[in-house]
């Protein structure tokens, strides 16, 4: 797809008309246009698929730090088997498509690896700021205190993101990878709140406070 595509899309009518409900957050983009963020159900595997098939090669192997041409289907099954407490996964839409996807697996205790993506044609309207921020938000509430990533090297608006939300980066064997205390985005990004309170819905579960 073509920028002028994106960029009419993410700020069209459609997008600007999303109002909250019970179902969703709903996050203002810094250039105009808004996105749905709500968080993935279980076994939810259309919008990942979609997402990942509106990737390019390159953004798959930024994703996934290695050549992807298909997402294979055990692959698949695992990304969508979220279950609100050790594995999260935010989806932003604009309108009825879904655009980008982030989430974190507890790898120990109070301590979680994330990793996101965002539909090339959307990329660098701030989706994937709103999204980390709606799943460090939840992560958060949960009691989460610390965060991993690993990246490739050259993965500049990811290495921006991680480091922004407290991840001390520092090369090993030709990745960029680390851990830091999570520190939420400021300001705000979304409405932290809303967040929390639909994850709490969503999940069912006992969430803390934000204070
Ligand atoms: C990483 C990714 C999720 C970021 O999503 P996004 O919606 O494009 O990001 P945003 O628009 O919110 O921008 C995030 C930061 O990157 C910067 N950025 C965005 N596009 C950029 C580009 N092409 N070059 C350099 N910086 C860029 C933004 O300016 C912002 O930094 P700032 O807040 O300091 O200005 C997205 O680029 C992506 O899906 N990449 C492929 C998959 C991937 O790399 N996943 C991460 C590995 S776990």
């Amino acid at each position: 797809m073509k920028a002028p595509d994106r960029a009419t899309e993410a700020t069209s009518p459609i997008a600007l008309s999303a109002r909250p409900t019970r179902e969703h957050v709903i996050a203002r983009l810094a250039g105009g246009g808004a996105v749905a963020l709500r968080p993935l159900r279980r076994g939810e595997t259309g919008p990942l698929q979609a997402i990942f098939d509106a990737m390019s090669p390159s953004a798959r192997a930024q994703r996934y730090l290695t050549g992807m041409p298909r997402l294979p289907a055990p692959w698949l099954e695992t990304l969508a088997d979220v279950d609100g407490e050790r594995h999260v996964a935010w989806l932003a839409s604009v309108g009825t498509r879904p655009v980008g996807v982030a989430r974190y697996v507890v790898v120990a205790p109070g301590v979680v690896e994330i990793a996101m993506e965002v539909a090339d044609a959307y990329q660098g309207l701030g989706i994937g700021t709103v999204l980390v921020d709606a799943l460090t938000t939840a992560a958060t509430a949960r009691g989460i205190r610390r965060i991993r990533a690993t990246l490739l090297p050259e993965n500049e608006p990811s290495r921006r993101l991680v480091t922004r939300l407290g991840v001390r980066l520092t090369v090993a064997e030709g990745l960029l990878e680390g851990e830091g205390a999570l520190r939420l985005l400021d300001p705000p990004r979304v409405d932290r709140h809303a967040v929390v309170a639909l994850a709490a819905r969503q999940s069912g579960s006992d969430h803390k406070s934000l204070g």
